[in-house]
């Protein structure tokens, strides 16, 4: 039996097999609109991801969705910031459910990469624009940051009230959490900037925060990725290092590594890493993902360039990871399970 088709058990929860469909906002995907106006999930949503459950996927992770009204990211999106999203959310979860997958949903804050025409403003760990040509933020209030961190943990636990078991903190691409990580946009002088510690500081704080709060009611995860950091400088292999350590010290029970190339080496994604893991431009180099094998006992999800039933089935067969998540080939064919089952024989 291929290596994609065997369970997992993590913690109280059992997947079915290996295969996550990582989260998409749909919105962006115009054929699978039908959103509904104030961030509420609509049928059509919905039987989206029933659809891709019913083909057999393990994991179905929602789209990443709000915790925060001023932290939207796109016109579209859905919410977890308000009781109100509360029968929206659960319809979700059991539409998921109901298809024999484990229901998972991503919770964001967008930060500087936000709408701005949603948000009003928005936010980020200093006064520094996600792009040059950009809105400039407002640099976030230590009081402020505390708040965002409580809307993490309500939004976690409302969406584990809705049915979901599986949370996951958006701290890849840029947005908020993600950008306290990021030297070039974190510029702050106290706790929660100003050294790697304090750069880590924000994210590590929610997950602790989000875990306390949720007990073991639901497995919690947090996606990073590393490629928007490739102009850090410094020893990357000593953040990932750091990285990974301080979210599994924070009781995560996942971690899950976005790449833009889950089975090339880690140093032709990232030059400085390769040298750091000693093994760049050698042919058996290790990918991001069996580096970070080597640094956490945590079960990983990798995404990033698996549409291939094989490839997949190999990132899990050969070690670079727990989970495969493919995601644009299962938005063009969200049967994509049920064929990769057949693909492999
Ligand atoms: C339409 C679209 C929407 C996406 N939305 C999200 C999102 O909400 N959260 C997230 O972490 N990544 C998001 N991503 C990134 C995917 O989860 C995934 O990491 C990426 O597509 C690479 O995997 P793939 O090569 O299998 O497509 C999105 C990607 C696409 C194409």
């Amino acid at each position: 039996m291929s290596a994609l088709f065997t369970p997992l058990t993590v913690g109280a929860f059992t997947v079915r097999n290996r295969v996550a469909l990582p989260p998409m906002v749909c919105a962006v995907k115009p054929s699978l609109g039908a959103r509904g106006a104030d961030d509420a999930v609509t049928d059509a949503l919905a039987a989206h991801y029933a659809r891709v459950a019913r083909a057999g996927t393990g994991l179905v992770i929602v789209e990443a969705t709000a915790v925060d009204a001023g932290g939207r990211c796109w016109a579209g999106g859905i919410g977890a910031y308000d009781d109100r999203f509360l029968p929206g959310l659960a319809q979700l979860a059991a539409a998921i459910r109901a298809e024999g997958a484990v229901a998972g949903i991503q919770l964001v804050h967008a930060g500087p990469q936000g709408s701005a025409a949603l948000n009003g403003e928005n936010v980020g760990p200093s006064a520094v624009p996600a792009r040059p040509d950009g809105p400039v933020p407002r640099a976030l209030t230590v009081a402020e940051i505390h708040a965002i961190q409580a809307r993490f943990a309500a939004a976690a636990l409302r969406c584990a009230d809705a049915g979901f078991q599986y949370l996951e903190l958006h701290g890849a691409h840029g947005f908020l959490l993600d950008s306290f990580l990021m030297k070039s946009r974190n510029a702050r002088t106290d706790a929660y900037g100003g050294s790697r510690a304090g750069r880590l500081r924000m994210l590590e704080e929610t997950c602790r925060l989000v875990r306390g709060r949720l007990g073991r009611r639901a497995l919690l995860g947090c996606r990073i990725s590393l490629f928007n950091k490739l102009d850090e400088g410094g020893d990357p292999g000593a953040r990932l290092e750091a990285l990974v350590r301080g979210l599994e010290a924070a009781g995560l029970d996942l971690l899950h590594l976005s790449t833009d190339g889950a089975l090339r080496p880690a140093g032709q994604l990232e030059p400085e890493m390769g040298r750091a893991v000693g093994a760049y431009g050698q042919a058996a180099a290790p990918t991001l993902g069996q580096v970070v094998k080597t640094l956490t006992r945590l079960p990983l999800i990798i995404a990033g360039g698996l549409g291939d039933p094989h490839d997949a089935d190999r990132a899990v067969a050969d070690g670079h990871a727990d989970l495969a998540a493919v995601g644009r080939a299962m938005l063009d064919d969200p049967e994509w399970t049920l064929h990769a089952r057949e693909a492999l024989g």
